[in-house]
């Protein structure tokens, strides 16, 4: 079989697909190919572990040819595969749900205190020798405890953003496709439109997957609905925010600040945003922790041997027009 890996993953993964297929090929560099590497190294592959930094289309898949069986990408979003491309050709797509959501809900909580209680602003002025003494106006930052958490999205990693505010007594409005009577039961989180989440809520964070409908889910109009003491937080896609819009918004004092692990155009960051000291920003590491990450190499090899195997992978993503390839 030939396997192709796009980018060096963690060991754990590695070693699963190495027990099952020693000759597997990988870019064993911490760098995204370039679409003239990726067209060349997919070429004749039976399977492809990808990341979300990999754009699979229909020109990859082409590429790959026609016995290509399964793409196993190494993220829960997988909006950087053409599914509907993928499953003309039947082709599998398996993702790697579940084993991020804490540490990527973590991780907007990191966020969303960095960016309230003014942690790497204050970090930096501390670090250039201008910290003179106790203030009573230093740094003054928003409130938390108490505060009302609005996530746009509850699936699972929004869900468990709900769940763990509870320690600080934040009344929890969400939205979602479907009512989530578990996640009403033990926050007390309300089900409400987008606008009414937006008005009442005093940090927002997003989580929903990118679609195209879901595409500027915050443009200049949804921002003006928000209190100017209210912060934006995203871990989700970058394209879910107008980032131009944003930084308007935060110049102008529309909104408060905003912590953002996910960008428009990675990895450029809309130079506006890069000036402007009412946001945090990480690149892209959310579910960067070793445990986790670990877990999504493991699954995404999981995916593929199982896949490949001419079985479904638990991580299913599409149906393809199958008659598996076999
Ligand atoms: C994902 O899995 O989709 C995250 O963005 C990266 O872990």
């Amino acid at each position: 079989m030939n396997i192709f890996v796009t980018q060096l993953i963690p060991q754990a993964g590695l070693e699963i697909l190495r027990r099952a297929y020693p000759d597997y090929r990988i870019n064993a560099e911490e760098r995204v190919l370039a679409r003239w590497e990726l067209l060349e190294q997919v070429r004749g592959a039976d399977a492809l572990l990808a990341l979300l930094t990999d754009k699979i289309d229909a020109d990859v898949l082409d590429a790959a040819g026609p016995q290509l069986k399964i793409v196993a990408n190494m993220a829960v979003g997988y909006d950087n595969i053409d599914v509907q491309a993928a499953s003309r050709r039947g082709v599998m797509v398996a993702n790697t749900p579940g084993v991020l959501t804490d540490a990527t809900a973590d991780h907007a909580w990191a966020l969303l205190f960095a960016v309230a209680r003014r942690v790497p602003e204050s970090e930096n002025y501390l670090r250039a020798g201008k910290f003179k003494g106790w203030g009573p106006l230093l740094f003054l930052g928003g409130a938390v405890t108490g505060r009302t958490l609005g996530v746009v999205g509850a699936g699972r990693i929004g869900s468990a953003m709900a769940m763990k505010s509870r320690g600080f007594n934040m009344p929890v409005l969400y939205t979602a496709r479907s009512p989530k009577p578990q996640l009403e039961a033990e926050t007390g989180a309300r089900r409400v439109e987008l606008e009414e989440l937006l008005r009442e809520s005093d940090f927002v964070s997003l989580h929903l997957p990118l679609s195209p409908d879901t595409v500027h889910s915050i443009h200049a109009g949804s921002l003006r609905l928000m209190k100017p003491t209210a912060y934006l937080i995203n871990t989700g896609r970058g394209p879910l925010v107008d980032e131009a819009a944003l930084a308007d918004a935060l110049k102008s004092g529309v909104i408060a600040g905003a912590a953002l692990d996910v960008f428009e155009q990675e990895p450029a960051v809309h130079p506006e945003l890069l000036k402007l000291e009412n946001v945090v920003l990480t690149p892209h590491t959310a579910s960067a922790t070793i445990k986790s990450r670990s877990k999504m190499s493991v699954m995404a090899a999981e995916n593929l041997i199982v896949g490949l195997a001419g079985q479904k992978p638990p991580n299913l993503v599409n149906e393809p027009d199958l008659v598996w390839k076999i």
